[in-house]
């Protein structure tokens, strides 16, 4: 069982070498913590043990540690011009020895292996076929935990900062694109490429919800009410974000997520 003092410890001293005083450093660490603290109650909402349970946490201490050295040697967050920080993570960890500075001598090789294609998956478009059971389960935990703190990510950045253009120019753009309608009526993620618009991207953030697994995952995403606040129609003073065609897609958008949100049942069973 893995020491969760102790694996705490060793990721802020792990951290610590890559100046926490800076927002972008501290903001991972932060992500971070609240993501193992969601592994931890998503995998206790599906039933595993104590033991699992601690197990999911360590999981999301290590997913984003790729994080820190990708942010030393390249200065930025965007894997696309640098690399893929999930790949980067799991090779620190388990080709180059990084995991050696963590207290995970006490997992089997089982456990090792699991979170080393945990680490690497965990951004991923899809899981691939054919990972065993108990694997999969832990890419979903870890995942689902992931994707519920982004919404808390997205909705702390400023308004005009997220959308990229003053409110009065958003207001005047055409809405959604159909394609992106489509996916929030089919429940769907919004694939990249299908995003036109500043709104589409604003609606892609909200559809992220669509691709949790967990019933807990959703309770934690009710609870925080970080997607209400995406979904919000008006600023601090009454003044609406949007024009009256994205305002109308928003409505859509918060009825489908809402009714996604309620389901009781667990949809992978
Ligand atoms: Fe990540």
């Amino acid at each position: 069982m893995i020491d969760r003092q102790r694996a705490e410890a060793a990721f802020l001293a792990y951290t610590a070498g890559y100046d926490p005083g800076s927002s972008m450093i501290r903001h991972k660490i932060d992500h971070t913590l609240r993501v193992a603290g969601n592994c931890e109650r998503i995998a206790a909402g599906t039933g595993m043990g104590v033991d699992a349970a601690g197990l999911a946490w360590f999981l999301g201490l290590l997913h984003d540690i790729g994080r820190f050295e990708q942010a030393r040697r390249y200065r930025t967050f965007v894997d696309s011009v640098s690399v893929d920080h999930a790949e980067f993570g799991a090779d620190l960890l388990f080709r180059e020895g990084l995991i050696r500075q963590f207290p995970a001598e006490v997992l089997p090789a089982e456990d090792l292996s699991m979170l080393e294609t945990a680490v690497r998956l965990h951004n991923k478009l899809v899981l691939p076929e054919g990972l065993d059971e108990r694997t999969r389960r832990f890419c979903d935990i870890i995942r689902d935990a992931d994707k519920a703190d982004i919404f808390r990510v997205v909705a702390e950045i400023p308004f005009e900062e997220r959308a990229g253009a003053s409110k009065g120019l958003l207001r005047e753009e055409k809405g959604a694109s159909e394609a992106v309608m489509d996916c929030v009526l089919q429940h769907r993620c919004v694939p990249r490429d299908a995003r036109k618009t500043r709104f589409d991207v604003h609606v892609s953030h909200c559809c992220l919800v669509f691709e949790l697994v967990f019933p807990e995952s959703r309770k934690i995403v009710r609870e925080q009410g970080f997607l209400d606040r995406l979904l919000a129609e008006t600023d601090g003073n009454g003044e609406p974000l949007w024009s009256e065609r994205e305002l109308e897609q928003l409505r859509t958008v918060r009825r489908e997520t809402d009714a996604f949100l309620e389901q009781k049942e667990d949809m992978n069973g």
